[in-house]
């Protein structure tokens, strides 16, 4: 009745460890961004859905850009041929009380999250990955003995990457406070299966998006 037993593949989540130090500047703008928009199921977005590309955020996307450079060529591994960049940006606002309920990013191959308001707060709801357990049984539901989501506690400023497809939500909003936060997804350009001069050994259908 020996064995041995290993998880195998899945998402790779990144998390920044120099947060991000917001202006009181770029506080203004993006809750400016939130026109009221009431929701009565989860969080309030923005209708602008390319915050980073405001003038206001410029330092905020230099930041992401570069951290999104290192998730892609130094944690994937993906060469220099292929370029990921931003499609989207929008504000999200989870109210007191609210909860954003498990979701994928579609259209887009790696998203993001930056964490922006409360500045501090041990109630924050933290964001949390997989639909079940392991991430295995996608849409079924099984009383699992222990239900040990992996989490990233909300934390001003740090900046979490994961694949797009990878099921996520934030839990019931407890605190007093609003929990804010901006997301992000991506796409990409370059030449895939080529043996260019950065893919050694590159194999596979040939496509090249500009
Ligand atoms: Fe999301």
């Amino acid at each position: 009745m020996n064995y041995t037993a290993n998880k195998i593949l899945g998402p790779v989540v990144y998390e920044s460890t120099d947060p991000y130090q917001f202006t009181a500047e770029e506080i203004n703008f993006f809750k400016s961004t939130l026109k009221s928009y009431n929701s009565t199921w989860g969080p309030m977005a923005s209708k602008d859905n390319k915050v980073l590309e405001s003038d206001h955020f410029k330092k905020v996307k230099e930041y992401v850009e570069q951290h999104l450079k290192q998730y892609v060529h130094e944690i994937l591994q993906i060469t220099d041929d292929v370029e990921f960049y931003i499609t989207e940006s929008w504000i999200n606002c989870l109210e007191p009380g609210k909860q954003h309920p498990i979701h994928t990013h579609a259209n887009s191959l790696i998203s993001g999250v930056l964490f922006l308001l409360p500045e501090e707060s041990k109630l924050a709801s933290p964001l949390v990955f997989g639909t079940d357990s392991h991430e295995v049984f996608r849409g079924f539901e099984f009383p699992y003995k222990v239900m040990d989501y992996p989490y990233i506690l909300h934390e001003q400023g740090k900046l979490v990457i994961f694949p797009s497809s990878t099921a996520h939500a934030v839990p019931y909003n407890r605190d007093e406070l609003e929990r804010w936060s901006l997301s992000f997804n991506t796409f990409f350009r370059g030449r895939l299966g080529v043996s260019g001069v950065n893919a050694q050994e590159a194999v596979g259908n040939r496509l090249t998006l500009f």
